[in-house]
């Protein structure tokens, strides 16, 4: 099978749309791989933090990007053979990724990997162009999102339920901050193409959002 045959579901959308867990459930459901293309960038903005080079500093990124060794393996995401999966997630990497994320050389650099998690049976692709950029190509493009309010509800949720704290306004802020930046950068921008299905999870669970997908899926494989 090559490369191009191997069928690729991109499900692109802003933070907290539930893109994430979505993507994970229907490429469980499918058997595919799954490329979680935010790690990515929040690797590059862990790793540059770590080589003291500034998240504003393209050049100095672009030419970390291509010497660093990024591996998914059980659930785990590794850097140099360390395990950083807790590290990356932090709202300081989250403020990182999409600071370093308007870079076209960092962009470039981490373009191939992207486009070597593309194995058969298929793929499932989660970001902000898979759908736009890395995967044009897409049987299925999905453009997953949900208001605003509700995502910082669902973030503004995640610590509480922990019994920690979390302020929810700036969670908010911090989201609206994300995704302007996100929609606004010229370094291919979170857009809905116009061959991409709108989903809008403002009102819908996990459940019937990855229902939604695979019957999307499912049509597609009867054209
Ligand atoms: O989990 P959450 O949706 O909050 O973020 P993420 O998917 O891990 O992505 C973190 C940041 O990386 C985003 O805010 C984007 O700026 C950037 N990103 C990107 O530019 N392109 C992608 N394909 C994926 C993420």
């Amino acid at each position: 099978m090559s490369a191009n045959s191997i069928p690729v579901i991109a499900i692109d959308g802003p933070s907290a749309s539930g893109k994430g867990t979505v993507s994970q459930l229907v490429a469980e459901k499918l058997g595919f791989h799954y490329l979680d293309s935010g790690a990515l960038y929040r690797i590059v903005a862990l790793a540059a933090k770590q080589q003291g080079i500034a998240w504003s500093d393209a050049d100095a990124l672009e030419n970390m990007a291509t010497t660093l060794e990024i591996e998914f393996k059980a659930g785990e995401i590794y850097l140099n053979n360390k395990i950083v999966s807790e590290a990356v997630r932090s709202e300081e990497m989250s403020r990182g990724a999409s600071e370093v994320a308007i870079h076209t050389p960092v962009r470039n650099a981490l373009f191939d990997l992207q486009q070597s998690f593309r194995k058969a049976p298929g793929l499932v692709a989660d970001g902000r162009d898979m759908g736009s950029v890395v995967f044009k190509d897409a049987v299925l493009k999905i453009f997953l999102t949900a208001q605003v309010e509700i995502r910082a509800e669902r973030r503004y949720k995640q610590p509480i339920s922990k019994n920690m704290s979390a302020d929810y306004a700036k969670i908010l802020q911090d989201l609206q901050e994300r995704d302007s930046r996100d929609s606004q950068r010229r370094a291919s921008p979170l857009i809905q193409t116009p061959d991409a299905i709108l989903l809008d999870t403002s009102h819908r669970s996990i459940t019937d959002a990855v229902e939604f997908v695979l019957n999307a899926y499912q049509n597609i494989l009867k054209i």
